[in-house]
C-alpha cells in the first residue's frame, strides 16, 4: 500500500483548551496540554493529508508540515474550523470550555476592600463537533474525543449519536490514570460497529494508529 494513503485528502484537527475571558487578565478553561491533538495533526500530515490544526493556547510547538491557526475562545475555534471547510476528515480533540462568561468585562475587575465578591453568569458555548457533524459540508469522517471519568462507554455511545460523529475516541481521565497532561494514553475506539480497546501507548502511537485507521476507513469508502 501507498506510504501516503491520505494524499489529496484535507483534514481539520482541533487541539488544546479554549480560554474564555472573565476580564482582560482572567479566564476559565479546561485542562489540556494539546499533546494528543497535535500528535494526530502530525500523523495525518505524515500520511499525506493537507492538515489545518486549530489550536487553543498551548505551550507545545506547532507541528511541522501542518497549517496551524491559533485561537483563544471557543467561538473563535468554531469560526476557524468552519472557515477550513470543506474537508474529508475532522478530528475534534480540543477540550472546549462548555461555558463562557456571559458578559466578559473590558476592564480588570478590581478587588476593592469591603465590596461584594463577584459572581460569574455563564452562557453555553457552541459545540464545534456537533456543528460539524450536522453541517451541510460534513466531512466524510467526523471524529470526536470523550474525556470521561465515569460510564465511559455509555457516554461515548451517546456522544456518537448526539454529535453526528462516526467515531468517538474515549479515554478515562480520572486523576489516577495520569493521562491528563501526560505522554501516554489508553483509549477505546467507539463506532457504530462496536468498541475496540487499544492498549496503553504513547500519545504519538495513538495518533499514528488513529491516522492509519482513518486512511483505512476512507479507502473502504
Ligand atoms: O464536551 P464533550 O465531552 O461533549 O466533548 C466531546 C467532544 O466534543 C470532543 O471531541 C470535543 O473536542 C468536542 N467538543 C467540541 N465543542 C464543544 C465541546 C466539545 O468540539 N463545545
Amino acid at each position: 500500500t501507498s506510504p501516503k494513503p491520505l494524499a489529496g485528502r484535507k483534514a481539520i484537527v482541533t487541539s488544546g483548551p479554549t480560554h474564555e475571558p472573565i476580564d482582560p487578565v482572567r479566564y476559565i478553561a479546561n485542562r489540556s496540554s494539546g499533546r494528543q491533538g497535535h500528535a494526530i495533526a502530525s500523523a495525518l500530515a505524515r500520511l499525506g493529508a493537507e492538515v489545518t490544526l486549530v489550536s487553543g493556547p498551548v505551550t507545545i510547538a506547532d507541528p511541522a508540515g501542518v497549517k496551524t491557526i491559533h485561537v483563544e475562545r471557543a467561538e473563535d475555534m468554531r469560526d476557524a474550523v468552519l472557515t477550513a471547510l470543506p474537508a474529508d476528515i475532522a478530528v475534534m480533540v480540543a477540550a472546549v470550555a462548555d461555558w463562557r462568561v456571559a458578559s466578559a468585562s473590558d476592564q480588570k475587575i478590581k478587588k476593592n476592600p469591603g465590596e461584594s465578591i463577584p459572581t460569574l453568569a455563564l452562557t453555553e458555548n457552541p459545540d464545534i463537533l456537533k456543528t460539524i457533524g450536522h453541517h451541510t459540508l460534513r466531512p466524510k469522517l467526523v471524529i470526536g474525543f470523550a474525556a470521561e471519568t465515569q460510564d465511559i462507554d455509555s457516554n461515548a455511545k451517546n456522544k456518537l449519536e448526539r454529535k453526528g460523529a462516526d467515531m468517538i475516541v474515549a479515554n478515562d481521565v480520572s486523576p489516577a490514570t495520569g493521562i491528563m497532561g501526560g505522554v501516554r494514553n489508553r483509549v477505546r475506539i467507539v463506532t457504530h460497529d462496536g468498541i475496540d480497546q487499544w492498549p496503553d501507548m504513547a500519545k504519538e502511537d495513538v495518533a499514528t494508529k488513529l491516522a492509519e485507521l482513518i486512511a483505512e476507513r476512507l479507502r473502504r469508502g
